[in-house]
């Protein structure tokens, strides 16, 4: 057995403005080296401490802006000290850092009640914090929770009682950590993996941007590496009720439960049952930085059930009676740039030369299949979600697609390309800048927008994500509608999409 095996791992958590150095020097009888946890990816303060003959490494969870830290040191914890600051009490922020705690299977709690003395010793306001913790406690399944009075200023309960308190009979801070024993390895699997590509799991969000339902992710367990769909977001936890929220959206901090469609099965178990095989990262596509830890419940039967059908009649066959190629021509730019204008004299060009298209466009679509969605982030996430899935229907059906839609997310856009076929994805960014597309405001949208009259509208309080590699980009202000097509209809030909 190694030393790191042997170490108790105690993560800290609770009030932002107790300090932990203070707590573990308190508790530390010989002064150690402080340290470093190479570890940990995360930068954690972490600190070998030697109190009543044990050695335990402390990781501060505290005074991270993000659960991030908290989310790293609590992992593979044996006990979580959670530290609650007299007068203050139990706050939002414990509950929260509790909450998450027990979802990340830490089963042991030291509730340190700090600030005695500011209290005047009373085992009035003691009893009355420990009553709400533990109440609240037993409500997110932790059940194994000692409660201590402590005061950092003057030691009492660290390492000795406090004679101010003789009304607390129970064990120090350091008996009680003493006697926690560390957890034993988790055994070697035999049971053979189970695969699956659809799951239910919970979801700790860590990135500013929050995550959004129907947003595509990479997903990561162990070594695999798969993309992710959150679908749908079943509800976010409101840390204070612990009622399930229902939302479109998960915030930094929040933790919520969603569904996850992988594009390929992953060998997984659930997080109840293995804290490896059952615990994933989310990373975001474009910036590739981890967003999110997850938590499996378990797989979704759907994925087993639902099989894609096999047809006779396929894609090739219903392109070759159509004597073309499928695409899909997507145009994306600001609202008033001139898409439609565009994709509508394209359509008619493409037409007229005996081609079968379809034109997906935006305000058009939003009267039938997607009259339920509004223009915030979620909405528009979704928005797109739906409208790539048709486009690949249509491609499907041997047709040539034309998609006029803002699609102002990376994201999806990326997400839309993913579905197609290698050549098929034919991204068009009609580049026009916002002061010519607020001054042509053919709607007269802009100008509601600037009113206050519109809220989210894009360019003006909701953002627009430039394309960094379209196919084609058509600079308005400088080509006319129908120069622009026939440069589209060039690449169309030298993809072989249209007979040269
Ligand atoms: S997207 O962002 O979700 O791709 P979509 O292309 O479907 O947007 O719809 C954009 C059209 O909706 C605009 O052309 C405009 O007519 C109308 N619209 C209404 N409200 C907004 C808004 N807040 N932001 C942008 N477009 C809006």
């Amino acid at each position: 057995m190694n030393e790191r095996q042997r170490l108790l791992r105690v993560v800290i958590c609770g009030s932002e403005d107790v300090g932990t150095p203070t707590l573990i020097d308190r508790l530390n009888d010989s002064p150690g080296a402080r340290q470093t946890d190479e570890d940990r990816e995360q930068a954690v303060f972490c600190q070998r401490v030697t109190a009543n003959q044990h050695t335990w490494l402390a990781a501060d969870a505290r005074g991270e802006r993000s659960v991030c830290g908290l989310v790293t040191a609590a992992i593979d914890a044996d006990l979580a000290i959670v530290v609650v600051d007299l007068p203050t009490g139990v706050t939002a922020e414990i509950r929260r850092h509790s909450y998450i705690v027990s979802l990340l299977g830490v089963r042991r709690v030291l509730l340190a009640i700090a600030g005695m003395d500011r209290v005047e010793w009373s085992q009035e306001m003691f009893r009355s914090n420990e009553r709400e913790y533990l109440d609240f406690a037993a409500r997110i399944g932790l059940s194994r929770v000692a409660c201590i009075p402590i005061s950092l200023t003057h030691g009492d309960n660290l390492l000795e009682p406090g004679a101010r308190m003789s009304w607390y009979s129970g064990p120090t801070m350091s008996e009680h950590i003493g006697q926690v024993d560390t957890t034993p390895g988790a055994a070697a699997m035999t049971s053979p993996h189970a695969a699956a590509d659809r799951f239910e799991a919970s979801v700790i969000w860590m990135h500013e941007r929050p995550m959004l339902q129907g947003r595509s992710y990479l997903f990561q367990l162990g070594s695999h590496t798969r993309d992710v769909t959150v679908a749908p977001l079943k509800y976010s936890v409101n840390v204070n009720t612990l009622e399930h929220v229902a939302t479109k959206k998960l915030e930094m901090n929040e933790v919520g439960v969603c569904g996850l469609d992988l594009s390929e099965p992953v060998p997984f178990a659930p997080y109840s049952q293995s804290r490896e095989r059952g615990r994933f990262t989310l990373i975001d596509r474009i910036e590739h930085v981890p967003v999110g830890i997850g938590l499996l419940h378990f797989a979704l039967r759907r994925s087993e059930n639902v099989h894609w059908q096999a047809l006779d009649v396929n894609k090739v066959a219903r392109a070759a009676l159509k004597s073309q190629k499928p695409c899909v021509v997507w145009f994306t730019g600001l609202s008033g740039a001139g898409k439609s204008t565009i994709c509508n004299l394209l359509d008619k060009r493409l037409h007229a030369a005996g081609r079968h298209t379809y034109v997906l466009d935006g305000d058009n679509v939003r009267h039938g299949l997607n009259r339920d969605l509004g223009f915030t982030e979620a909405d528009r996430v979704e928005n797109i979600r739906r409208v790539a899935e048709v486009a690949h229907l249509m491609a499907d059906a041997g047709l040539i697609v034309l998609v006029s839609f803002i699609s102002p997310f990376r994201a999806e856009r990326r997400m839309a390309r993913g579905l197609m076929e290698q050549g098929e994805f034919i991204e068009v960014f009609v580049d026009t800048p916002i002061h010519v597309a607020e001054a042509r405001d053919p709607k007269g949208l802009y100008k509601k927008a600037r009113r206050g009259d519109l809220k989210n509208f894009t360019g003006v309080d909701s953002p627009y994500e430039v394309p960094e590699a379209s196919e084609i980009r058509i600079d308005t202000t400088r080509v006319t509608p129908e120069q622009a097509v026939d440069s589209i209809i060039s690449r169309l030909r030298s993809a072989g999409t249209v007979p040269s």
